[in-house]
């Protein structure tokens, strides 16, 4: 594509995220609708490689700066960086953009053209703590191994408080002592809530691009691939990376088929082993999750080994997921067993991807 051809797609992305993100991202609308009508704003993601030319990466990157920066006026919009921010239909929001924008011109190039989105959402620690509770009930203590860690934030379930609410107005159940991390979702169906937090013996994280959370700068872009719109989402984060920063969860840097045998086998004198995952598989190519469920099912012939996956069928074709869902893009709740040799594997729940309902088979 020459360089008119770029810009007018671009142009088009921004036209249309300004739409999609109305409803759960006010402030990004607004500056969408903004940058759309500004080609020196939307060029700026001509420097990005063309898979990642996406508005989110320019969002993610002007977020990064000013979490850096967070008394600049441009910050006065920002839902999470201010308890009354002003609104987004504000005539001095695009001005005060444009000049944030030009004072940071180069270190904005440099984020776009070098970094890629990357997320880690603390709020599945709602969807695994359920299983995680019915796997120590059967075994004692567990050892968990979570693949596509990011930060490894959801290593760290257990420092968790977690508040399951019935959406038919039912007594609503709390897990855990206080904690600055305090998670809660909406439930249907009967949600096995464990009693108390599992006892976690040993924890690994595998990433193949692990965000090192004792690293402000690492830190800080996780935080600033959070819309400031969620501010539930960004605080949740933020304080689950400080928990993270007392102690760092341990996350070996590599890829998941080729580090899992080695992973298991570190944990397993711990305990239990559980593998976590949610919103990894999806990344992974055909041949690999192939190869990744050969490694399981090597591993699970031999010793006791469990598997909680929330991940979307549709996008994990090759996994072991019963035919009726196998076509289903939702985030579905998935335990896998192998006792004795046998593997079984249970539909658990269809769920929120963030983890704010859960629906229990
Ligand atoms: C969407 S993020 C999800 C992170 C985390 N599981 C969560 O739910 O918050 C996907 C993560 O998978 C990692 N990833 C992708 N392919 C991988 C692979 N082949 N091996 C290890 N990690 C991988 C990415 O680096 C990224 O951190």
């Amino acid at each position: 594509m020459d360089d008119l051809s770029d810009e007018f797609e671009l142009k088009r992305r921004f036209a249309e995220f300004s739409v999609t993100s109305l409803p759960r991202a006010p402030l990004y609308a607004s500056l969408s609708a903004g940058i759309t009508a500004d080609p020196s704003l939307h060029r700026l993601l001509l420097d990005a490689p063309p898979s990642q030319r996406l508005p989110v990466l320019l969002f993610a990157s002007i977020h990064s700066l000013l979490l850096a920066e967070p008394t600049h006026p441009l910050a006065d919009w920002y839902p999470n960086l201010r308890s009354v921010p002003r609104l987004p239909q504000d005539d001095e929001l695009m001005p005060t953009f444009l000049a944030f924008v030009r004072d940071h011109l180069n270190e904005i190039k440099q984020l776009v053209s070098t970094r890629s989105t990357q997320t880690n959402e603390v709020g599945r620690s709602l969807l695994f703590l359920p299983p995680l509770g019915m796997i120590t009930q059967e075994v004692g203590a567990v050892t968990m191994v979570d693949v596509g860690t990011s930060g490894g934030v959801n290593l760290l379930l257990d420092k968790f408080t977690y508040l399951y609410e019935p959406d038919n107005g039912s007594l609503a159940s709390t897990v855990g002592a206080s904690s600055t991390v305090s998670l809660t979702t909406s439930t249907r169906g009967a949600v096995p809530i464990p009693a108390r937090l599992p006892s976690i013996a040993g924890r690994l994280g595998i990433d193949v691009n692990p965000i090192d959370v004792t690293n402000a700068e690492q830190a800080r872009w996780l935080e600033a691939c959070v819309w400031p719109d969620q501010l539930e989402r960004f605080r949740h984060l933020r304080s689950a990376i400080e928990l993270a920063r007392i102690d760092p969860p341990r996350i070996v840097k590599g890829d998941l088929v080729a580090e899992i045998s080695k992973a298991l086998a570190r944990v397993r004198p711990l305990g239990h082993p559980v593998i976590i995952n949610s919103w990894v598989l999806n990344y992974l190519h055909d041949s690999d999750r192939d190869a990744f469920m050969y490694e399981l099912e090597h591993i699970g012939a031999a010793s006791n080994l469990s598997w909680i996956a929330a991940e979307a069928p549709a996008l994990t074709a090759g996994l072991p997921w019963p035919c009726e869902i196998a076509e289903n893009e939702r985030t579905q709740l998935l335990l896998t067993t192998w006792r004795d040799g046998i593997r079984t594997v249970r539909h658990l729940a269809e769920c929120h991807p963030h983890g704010f309902w859960m629906h229990w088979r």
